[in-house]
């Protein structure tokens, strides 16, 4: 936790979901709570979920939706932005401006936003400017949580992330995956080399209509970035290759098909 979870930047909710100024979700790091909250001026920020006073929680739902942020242990009452606004009886010398809620580094992504619990967040610049175009054209911001489901995994998370960064298993062991998406490993950019001519020809029919498709690494390899091919006749990946709504994402036109 101390060397990756508290002090790298995490993907923590779509700012869709917080629909209006007032709505928040609660996040848990480890051992720190963290509530989420989109303030009157539409700009979504992150705090510790943590009185200032005696350290109470302060939201204990998962969601929902406040005009302010009250502690339920003596009731002080903080602003969206975190100012305290509301303390009962605590003499003349004591400074509200002071006891704002604590900061929690906070970046919206193109309707992604990403949390930091570090004092000092390391740079998100060079991942925004790589991302975002690749974010754009969907209009995150824009679009509704239509399902969500949380799946638990019984096992070592690294194990689990390590499954996750390669495809040689998806050909015997996700058949249903396999219908629309290539187990290829020249489309995961981790052969050495080239990129393949049948990918380059994908990457550019997508670039050539606005859509930033070509694969890309970090240097350090932290992060990577494509508009993965389907495979030849797949328009979604579901189960009949057919799109399972008839509604696109963000500026995405009919006539991409496949894009991914
Ligand atoms: S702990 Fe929050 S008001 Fe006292």
């Amino acid at each position: 936790m101390e060397t990756i979870f508290y002090r790298d930047w995490l993907f923590a909710v779509p700012a869709c979901e917080l629909t209006k100024a007032g709505s928040y979700v609660t996040h848990q790091v480890g051992s720190y709570g963290v509530v989420i909250v989109r303030g009157s001026d539409g700009v979504i920020r992150a705090f510790h979920n943590s009185c200032r006073h005696r350290g109470s929680v302060i939201c204990n739902k998962a969601k929902g939706v406040s005009p302010n942020l009250v502690c339920p242990y003596h009731q002080w009452t903080y602003s969206l932005d975190g100012k305290l606004l509301w303390a009962r009886e605590m003499g003349p010398d004591f400074d509200p401006s002071q006891h704002g809620l604590k900061p929690v580094h906070c970046r919206d992504l193109q309707g992604l936003i990403y949390i930091c619990l570090a004092d000092e967040a390391p740079d998100f610049e060079a991942f925004a400017a790589l991302a975002q175009p690749y974010l754009a054209v969907h209009d995150l911001s824009d679009a509704k949580v239509a399902h969500e489901t949380s799946i638990i995994e019984d096992g070592n998370w690294k194990l689990v992330w390590e499954n996750n960064r390669e495809c040689y298993h998806c050909g015997g062991n996700h058949p249903g995956l396999c219908r629309s998406f290539t187990d290829d490993p020249t489309v995961t950019g981790i052969e050495e080399g080239e990129t393949p001519p049948h990918l380059q020809t994908h990457f550019d029919r997508l670039e050539d209509q606005g859509y930033p498709s070509q694969f890309r690494m970090a240097e350090d390899m932290q992060y990577r970035l494509a508009r993965m091919p389907l495979l030849p006749g797949a328009k979604s990946f579901t189960m009949d290759l057919k799109p399972a709504v008839t509604k696109f994402l963000g500026r995405v036109r009919d006539d991409t098909a496949a894009l991914c």
